[in-house]
């Protein structure tokens, strides 16, 4: 009985770890990639060239025009577009972790529960503007375990269609609600719970990626740098994520330039570890005027091979080797960035 039911359990275990962590390689540039097509579906030629990314998020906006609702089902049939072209990639759902943006089905779920929605001191529900968007937006009280639960419910639904491996969190350490003041008592339970939900889904994801952007925070994978730009303190930011082991998300293009990415290049090789991955674009959607999350940089085709340690700092300038030969500096005092590729 007990060898007949051996093989058996062992697979069952299997089934259960089958969480995947992105292809890491130094070969070349490690890059990653997270945007939306407000229109709909990927067209062909999008889908081939997301499909050479490891890692990809799928923005809230994701078939946006298409409906007023949602955004989780317009995002699993995207994972769904890349997977069937490549099951390697790695699919990451978009949710906001503090603005109940209106085109999810968790809105819905909400507004049938208004006591779930955070209220400042005056009782108030609190409601902030997305970005620079006039829209005014609820908030999900997390010192409350039912709107912790409907959040993670939210990614974990979507991991089990099959074709979504994880989860990004937008705004993950954000606790400031514009000109809205909470209790002390809200506040800190607000923070607890905010910071619970967020290590609770991680352990329901097991191995699988949650993305806490700009945020590190202990019992999460991995983290975005939402604004990295070509200077020291970017570089330091990225440093600190690697040595606590996290993967990093390296997001550059709100400051410098996606027509030469040299500089941020740089200053991402200076700082990278295992698991760092690139990007660069100015904004967060794929249509004619941002090309950016569909141009594949030539850089990322050059020779790489694993940095022979550490970067080195010599009065303003940082240098790393790579195993190819390839060799990237950066200069603090004028925040350039230089490398120079190994021949391939
Ligand atoms: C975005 O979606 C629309 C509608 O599906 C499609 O016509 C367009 O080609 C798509 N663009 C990209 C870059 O996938
Ligand atoms: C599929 O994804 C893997 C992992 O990122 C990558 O190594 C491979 O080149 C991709 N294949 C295609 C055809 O894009
Ligand atoms: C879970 O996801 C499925 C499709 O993937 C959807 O039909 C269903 O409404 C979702 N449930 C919740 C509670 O979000
Ligand atoms: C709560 O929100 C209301 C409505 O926006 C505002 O008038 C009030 O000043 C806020 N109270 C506090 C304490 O932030
Ligand atoms: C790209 O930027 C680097 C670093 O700032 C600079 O040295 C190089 O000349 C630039 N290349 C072009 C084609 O402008």
């Amino acid at each position: 009985m007990r060898s007949w039911l051996y093989p058996f359990a062992l697979c069952v275990t299997f089934a259960a770890v089958a969480a995947r962590m992105p292809k890491f390689s130094w070969d070349t540039v490690p890059v990653f990639n997270h945007m939306a097509n407000v229109s709909g579906p990927f067209n062909d030629e999008a889908v081939r060239i997301l499909a050479r990314f490891p890692l990809v998020t799928f923005e809230k906006m994701q078939g946006a025009s298409l409906s007023p609702c949602c955004s989780e089902d317009k995002i699993v049939e995207a994972a769904k577009q890349i997977k069937a072209t490549n099951s390697s990639v790695i699919t990451i759902f978009y949710l906001n972790s503090v603005l109940d943006f209106t085109n999810y089905r968790l809105h819905e779920e909400l507004l049938k529960r208004p006591e779930l929605f955070l209220r400042n001191a005056s009782g108030d529900i609190v409601r902030i503007h997305p970005g620079k968007s006039p829209e005014l937006l609820n908030v999900f009280d997390f010192s409350q375990e039912a709107a912790r639960n409907l959040w993670a419910n939210d990614c974990i639904n979507a991991t089990k269609s099959g074709y979504v491996d994880g989860c990004f969190a937008d705004r993950a350490g954000e606790e400031a609600f514009a000109h809205n003041k909470l209790t002390p008592e809200k506040a800190t339970a607000y923070a607890n719970g905010h910071d619970q939900v967020l290590q609770d889904v991680q352990k329901s994801l097991g191995d699988n990626v949650l993305i806490a952007n700009n945020y590190l925070l202990s019992g999460v994978t991995a983290t975005m740098i939402e604004a990295f730009r070509s200077n020291e303190e970017s570089i330091q930011r990225l440093q600190e994520a690697v040595s606590q082991k996290k993967l990093v998300e390296v997001h550059a293009g709100y400051f410098d330039s996606c027509k030469n990415i040299t500089d941020t290049l740089a200053a991402f090789l200076i700082g990278a570890g295992d698991y760092s991955y690139y990007a660069c674009s100015a904004g967060w959607t794929a249509n004619e005027i941002h090309t950016d999350w569909l141009t594949w940089h030539p850089e990322y085709d050059k020779p790489l091979g694993k940095p022979t340690g550490p970067a080195t700092k010599e009065g303003d300038v940082y240098t790393r080797h790579f195993a190819s030969g390839t060799v990237a500096t950066f200069d603090t005092k004028t925040n350039k960035g230089d490398i120079k590729w190994a021949e391939a």
